[in-house]
């Protein structure tokens, strides 16, 4: 369920007309709601209240400092696989003490920062990677709270790249090996402290069956850590996916109970796993990223040119791939509607296509719309995760501006990249520089250019490289 629904034919999030905020701040433009965020969260801990539960949102599904200082009013945990993102918890105001650090890369300063802030653990990837938190731990004259990420083999039947628990994934120890490794760390490990146990098996799953897959196999071994190292938690990881087909009209109750009826709910995943996790009488993580912004958020981008070819048509909007990349990394679907509803029945088939150099710049394929002209807004849907945060500056294109909306407010929670600043950390290398000593004395003098203080590049350069 979501707070995007249209009012007198126009797109509102919330209070607000959509279009009334683009047209303020520009496009293409991320809308998030507030409420349905917080509506999100909500049911996750109502379905889950039986267990004792912590949700450690994944921030690399939306890492909006504003997103996640709502996040930390709401005393969640984190999920955090850098410095940067557990740096970014602390600035937002999060309890770094709720954050679990996971991730197959973590490097020494990464372990020894998170270490000095105090985490609630590392969901550790590796055996090399345990040897070197207890031996940095061991330096700080600290245990480090660990927990072994589990790779259960097990299936997630998602897609290809964002499947992580099975043995052609880099991620995780194997299943098979995982007890072994608890007897050794216990015996030789004397800086660790064997907090927990962990997996995760994939993202954007919209059937509970891989979750109990996973989780029945687990058990036994979370029963073993349990009573031979006490271990305090297990995490079932992240994965809870979201409707992009109906995006829409998932907003609805009805839909949930009609088209939607088998699709995944918090309410469907704690039916599924809570008769086989409350026996245990451990502590749960969950860690969701997509399940909680995921719907909450829309990109609204513009019309270009309508380009009308012999073969097709082309929208091309001001949106592209730099801004959200799902649709050309993963084939994956994005609806895409209208700010302004049409009042004709009539409808067009065309490609919605981004002004980027490339191909696979393309937000849907024979998408069949009412038609539009240019200066229309168009909202691609359930770009509140992976959107953002993936986005980069390809083309030369700005990041674009964050707006989230509770209610009748909508306040910045970023804004529009400026142009001049899309290269502020680089630099032309010296030698391509002219050096002002190089020149003649009176020329220099002659010329006095104000605008000398920024050097030119050579022109000699240009002709070396013939
Ligand atoms: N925990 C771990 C260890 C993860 O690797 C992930 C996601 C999550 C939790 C959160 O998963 P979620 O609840 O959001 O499904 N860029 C891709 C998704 C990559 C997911 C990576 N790991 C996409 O746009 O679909």
């Amino acid at each position: 369920m979501h707070d995007f629904h249209y009012k007198n034919g126009k797109l509102f999030c919330e209070n607000v007309a959509v279009e009334d905020l683009v047209k303020q701040a520009g496009s293409p433009l991320y809308v998030y709601s507030q409420k349905t965020i917080v509506e999100n969260v909500n049911r996750l801990e109502i379905a889950l209240a039986p267990l004792d539960v912590t949700i450690c949102y994944a921030m690399k599904a939306n890492a909006s400092l504003g997103i996640l200082g709502l996040m930390a009013c709401m005393e969640l945990g984190f999920d955090v696989v850098s410095i940067g993102e557990l740096r970014k918890v602390h600035f937002a105001g999060g309890d770094t003490k709720r954050c679990v650090f996971a991730g197959v890369g973590k490097t020494e300063a990464e372990i020894t920062d998170a270490l000095k802030l105090g985490i609630y653990s590392f969901n550790v990837e590796s055996i090399p990677e345990l040897e070197r938190i207890n031996r940095i731990a061991g330096k700080l004259h600290k245990k480090a709270p660990v927990a072994i990420r589990v790779n259960p083999n097990v299936d997630a039947e998602t897609h290809a790249k964002i499947t992580t628990g099975t043995y052609a994934n880099k991620f995780g120890i194997a299943f098979e090996e995982v007890e072994a490794l608890y007897r050794k760390a216990k015996r030789s490990y004397k800086n660790l402290h064997l907090k927990g146990v962990q997996m995760h098996i994939g993202s954007q799953l919209t059937d509970t069956a891989p979750f109990v897959k996973a989780v029945k196999k687990m058990i036994p071994l979370v029963k073993t850590l349990r009573d031979k190292y006490d271990i305090e938690f297990f995490s079932l990881g992240g994965g809870i996916g979201i409707a992009y087909q109906d995006a829409l009209e998932s907003g609805s109750a009805d839909w949930w109970q009609t088209k939607g009826k088998d699709f995944i709910s918090p309410e469907k995943f704690a039916d599924a796993l809570i008769p086989l996790l409350q026996p245990l009488g451990v502590k749960i993580l969950i860690e969701p990223g997509r399940f909680i912004v995921g719907n909450a958020g829309i990109l609204v981008t513009r019309v270009e040119y309508v380009k009308q070819t012999p073969k097709k048509n082309f929208v091309v909007v001001d949106a592209a791939m730099n801004d959200l990349i799902r649709p050309a990394l993963y084939d994956s679907y994005h609806q895409i509607v209208p700010l302004k509803q049409s009042r004709t029945q009539k409808t067009i088939k065309a490609d919605i296509v981004g002004p980027i150099c490339e191909s696979g710049d393309c937000f849907s394929h024979d998408c069949t719309l009412a038609p539009v002209k240019e200066g229309d807004y168009l909202a691609l849907m359930s770009a509140g995760a992976y959107g953002m945060t993936m986005a980069c500056n390809y083309n030369g294109r700005p990041l674009p501006a964050e707006i989230l909306v509770s209610g009748d407010q909508a306040d910045y929670l970023r804004l529009r990249e400026n142009i001049h600043t899309t290269w502020k950390y680089e630099g032309i290398p010296q030698w391509l520089l002219f050096e002002e000593e190089e020149q003649p004395k009176e020329k220099k003098e002659k010329k006095a250019p104000k605008k000398s203080s920024r050097k030119t590049p050579k022109k000699q350069a240009k002709s070396a490289k013939k």
